[in-house]
């Protein structure tokens, strides 16, 4: 048996795209490129103080950075290249999501080559195993969704509105960073936000980034478990985006929660990738991340799901449903209404 050459071809090209995004991964977390960025052309000892980090470390990633094409060479200093520019966190439409991206395959790739074994499924935890990219887990999140929501999801549900024209309180369950209430109270100044969240470092960045948009008097966060979330008054809008399959397991306890919190015409909105119906349209290149994640989640104890599920668990509590595709069909957006 013999590798064809042009098989050796396409997975050498293949690597060098992982290595790219790896290296980038390292330039994002410590914020090399943002400060390269500022300081316009700088050696590497230079950047490494600006940066705080260690000359012998920077020097080594400046050389790599060149090699990928992310740093040039200005008169004997270092300069981003535009694809460099393009990896700057607080660019429009920057790169940084599939550089933290890759990153965290990675790490999940290697814990289920290591759990398949045994069977073992260690949950949510598996996520913060790594200081670097778990501080980037909620700005990954926001930039990959944040644009489609805005553009696409937001103008076509009318829930929205019609919380607003009550002056109501929408709740996220499951907020990572709370980029969802942001743009929903950034977009409708008359509605009220409430985040809910299992990891700490996620409702501190929610907290600190509404702070920073103005949005603090309209928007609160706390961390907790979606299994035992209440508030006193019903509200108008449940939301959960890709959140529901990590609570999926005790899905007859989420449906009660939700039925229970909303108040009479209240919505809920849940935002999941749409797993498909058939395995064959896995092949699109546009769902391969999705059938890795699912290999991700299943090593968090989840899996992803079909509209038609959670349409389901919606007409089992006496709720109304209908379901809204985006992206190609790849996002699916189930809202289920409480009766008037
Ligand atoms: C894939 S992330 C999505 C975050 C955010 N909704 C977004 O769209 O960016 C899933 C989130 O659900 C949270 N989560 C999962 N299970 C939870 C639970 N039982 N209680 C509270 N939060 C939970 C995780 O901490 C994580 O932030």
């Amino acid at each position: 048996m013999s590798v064809s050459q042009e098989l050796r071809e396409q997975v050498m090209g293949q690597a060098q795209g992982a290595l790219s995004l790896q290296v980038a991964f390292i330039g994002v977390v410590n914020a090399l490129f943002s400060r390269l960025h500022e300081l316009g052309a700088a050696g590497a000892a230079e950047l490494a103080q600006a940066a705080g980090m260690d000359t012998g470390y920077v020097t080594r990633w400046c050389d790599v950075a060149y090699a990928f094409g992310y740093l040039e060479d200005a008169q004997g200093k270092f300069a981003l290249t535009p694809l460099g520019v393009g990896f700057l966190p607080e660019a429009s439409g920057t790169l940084m999501p599939f550089a933290v991206h890759s990153v965290l395959s990675a790490h999940m790739a290697e814990r289920a080559a290591g759990l398949m074994p045994s069977g073992e499924r260690p949950g949510e935890k598996v996520l913060a195993e790594r200081a670097t990219i778990l501080p980037w887990f909620g700005p990954m999140l926001e930039t990959m969704f944040g644009g489609l929501f805005e553009r696409e999801i937001l103008p076509r549900l009318p829930a929205y509105g019609e919380v607003d024209a009550r002056g109501g309180i929408a709740v996220d369950l499951g907020c990572g960073n709370g980029w969802y209430l942001r743009k929903l109270a950034a977009r409708y100044t008359r509605l009220n936000g409430i985040g809910l969240d299992g990891f700490e470092e996620n409702i501190r960045q929610a907290g600190a980034l509404a702070q920073q948009a103005g949005l603090a008097q309209r928007l609160s966060f706390r961390q907790g478990d979606i299994h035992e979330f209440t508030i006193e008054e019903p509200v108008d809008l449940i939301a959960m985006n890709r959140a529901l399959h990590h609570v999926w397991d005790e899905k007859e306890n989420v449906f009660r929660i939700l039925k229970e919190h909303l108040s009479p015409g209240g919505v809920a909105v849940i935002w999941e990738p749409h797993w498909p119906a058939q395995r064959s349209a896995l092949r699109h290149p546009s769902r391969r991340g999705m059938a890795f994640q699912n290999l991700a989640e299943h090593v968090q104890g989840n899996h992803f799901l079909r509209p038609s599920e959670i349409e389901a668990e919606f007409t089992r509590v006496g709720m109304q449903v209908e379901t809204y595709l985006f992206a190609n069909d790849n996002e699916a957006v189930v809202v289920g209404r409480k009766p008037a």
